[in-house]
């Protein structure tokens, strides 16, 4: 029996991650409050380490909640599946310096199919030439998605910079044009961040050339998939060594690949 405490199960995620896992036989999930963690509050976590025990540890929270939650499984050396997002980059460090002992899987996006578009946008972003190839990001979410952009549209971004030898910060655009702006910068990634109702969560990218375009879409039309990712990952990581894992060495897709 694979023994997952989840935390943020009361949330969108966590709680259909916890339905998912729900008719997996050799399962049992423990939902453990966020709000509760944030309050520096781990009695949840105690009780079950106490009594059936815990294998490892799954989150879909607050970056705040996630941090709480590290110092607690480097404590008792449990390992992570982390899919909470909105993190700064300063507390990205802080993690992964909380975590250094042991093995965390860290992915803004748990779904397959969105980590193997990744690959296919680093290779576009390799193959087509930056001075003829404008690229432009567009994601949309529910109403009540709480950071913008979305992680996983930041990460497409940043494929893209690294790939083109640009700095992230310098090429991003943050906000939806307006006005009169005149001819668009060539060295420019633009993410525009649509929120509304119950939306589906998508992400297109665009390259935009002259004459032609490419896109790459990934769709979700529920969150099964994500769920799916986090269990997958969740067997995987107590098997690894300690390290900071994404879901594409889980899936073992070599750069050489795409
Ligand atoms: N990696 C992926 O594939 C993936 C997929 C979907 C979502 N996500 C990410 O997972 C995270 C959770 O998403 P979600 O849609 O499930 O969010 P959500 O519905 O807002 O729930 C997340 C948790 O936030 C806690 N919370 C609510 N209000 C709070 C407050 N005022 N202070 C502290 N904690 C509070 C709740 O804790 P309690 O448990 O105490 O009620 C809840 O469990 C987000 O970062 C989201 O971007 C990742």
């Amino acid at each position: 029996m694979l023994q997952i405490a989840v935390v943020g199960a009361s949330g969108r995620m966590g709680g259909a991650f916890m339905e998912f896992v729900e008719n997996v036989e050799d399962v049992a999930a423990l939902a453990v409050s966020a709000q509760l963690l944030g309050a520096d509050d781990f009695s949840q976590l105690e009780t079950a380490l106490e009594s059936d025990g815990i294998d490892v540890v799954v989150d879909f929270s607050t970056p705040e909640a996630s941090l709480k939650l590290a110092v607690w499984a480097a404590k008792n050396a449990k390992p992570m599946v982390i899919g909470t997002t909105g993190f700064t980059a300063e507390q990205l460090d802080k993690l992964a310096e909380t975590l250094q002992a042991v093995a965390v899987l860290l992915s803004p996006n748990m779904s397959t199919m969105m980590n193997i578009s990744w690959r296919m946008v680093s290779n576009a972003a390799k193959v087509l030439p930056q001075d003829t190839i404008d690229v432009e990001i567009v994601e949309r979410h529910h109403r009540n998605k709480r950071n913008a952009p979305s992680s996983t549209a930041l990460q497409m971004a940043r494929i893209v910079a690294e790939k083109r030898g640009w700095s992230l910060s310098e090429s991003l655009r943050r906000n939806s044009r307006w006005g009169i702006l005149g001819e668009r910068p060539r060295k420019e990634i633009a993410i525009s961040s649509i929120r509304g109702g119950t939306l589906n969560s998508e992400h297109t990218i665009i390259f935009a050339g002259s004459g032609e375009s490419l896109e790459v879409t990934h769709r979700s039309q529920t969150l099964e998939p994500f769920a799916k990712g986090a269990l997958r990952a969740s067997r995987w990581i107590v098997k690894q060594p300690a390290g900071v894992y994404d879901l594409l060495d889980m899936l073992g897709l070599p750069e050489v690949l795409f």
